[in-house]
């Protein structure tokens, strides 16, 4: 009799032992999918942002800047140049200032000048911006926290929010941009599936 209930002891402990292992290994599989689908739908923020018009015109896929809500080629033919500052005797700085000239509503920030062309977005949807940004070869060298220390401060992106009279800033707020860079990263800079290709105005900002 006593044998017999010690033995149930055991049996129990097992089963217990058992049931909380199971339930431990169903937890972690089921964890990483949501992470999964939390870095990818951060990504989704991310790439709104992007896309916007204030980021897309200086990220061009071709040779010249864009300019305004619809992307138009920059007006008397800007190109990139050799070093992405324009071409000689047509430097971006030659018009471009450190800040803005309301007056002549010739937008400006420190460095003006071109992104690589490695660095150009257009015609990328969310899961090939995403591999293009994490990409060393493509990103100028960056690592993930190098990404999230540019957008966080660098003066052509700050810009983005506060591009002068008569230019949209981009609607999300820079801090909601930073927190969904930073959350896209913690959960493993996942990129989205193909095919999808985020903007504002797509009805869920
Ligand atoms: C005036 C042009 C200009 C504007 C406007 C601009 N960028 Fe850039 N961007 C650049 C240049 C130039 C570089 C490369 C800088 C370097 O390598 O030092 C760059 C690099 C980057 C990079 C790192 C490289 C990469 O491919 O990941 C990110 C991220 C980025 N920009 C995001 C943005 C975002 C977000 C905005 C809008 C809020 C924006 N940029 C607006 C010119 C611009
Ligand atoms: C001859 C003067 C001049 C030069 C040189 C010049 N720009 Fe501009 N740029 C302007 C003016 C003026 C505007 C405003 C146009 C407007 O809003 O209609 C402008 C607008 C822009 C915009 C549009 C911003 C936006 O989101 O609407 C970008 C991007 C830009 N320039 C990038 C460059 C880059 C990069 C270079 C050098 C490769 C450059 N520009 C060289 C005069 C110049």
């Amino acid at each position: 009799m006593r044998m017999s209930r010690s033995w149930a002891w055991l049996l129990l402990l097992a089963v217990l032992v058992a049931g909380v292992s199971l339930w431990n290994t169903d937890r972690s599989e089921a964890e990483e999918p949501d992470a999964k689908a939390k870095s990818a739908a951060a990504f989704q923020q991310v790439a709104r942002v992007l896309r916007h018009p204030r980021c897309l015109n200086c990220h061009p896929s071709g040779d010249r800047p864009r300019v305004g809500e619809k992307g138009e080629l920059h007006a008397q033919n800007v190109q990139r140049g050799p070093k992405n500052h324009g071409m000689p005797g047509m430097h971006c700085a030659a018009c471009h200032h450190a800040t803005n000239q309301e007056i002549a509503r010739v937008p400006g920030a420190p460095h003006w000048s071109l992104a690589p062309r490695s660095q150009g977005w257009e015609g990328l949807d969310d899961h090939d911006l995403a591999v293009a940004l994490k990409d060393p070869k493509l990103n100028g060298g960056r690592s993930l926290q190098d990404l999230l220390k540019h957008v966080r401060e660098d003066k052509l992106v700050l810009w983005g929010w506060d591009p002068g009279r008569g230019r949209a800033p981009v609607p999300l707020t820079h801090a909601d941009f930073v927190k969904a860079f930073e959350t896209w990263i913690a959960n493993g800079a996942v990129e989205p599936a193909k095919g999808t290709t985020s903007r504002f105005g797509d009805g869920d900002k």
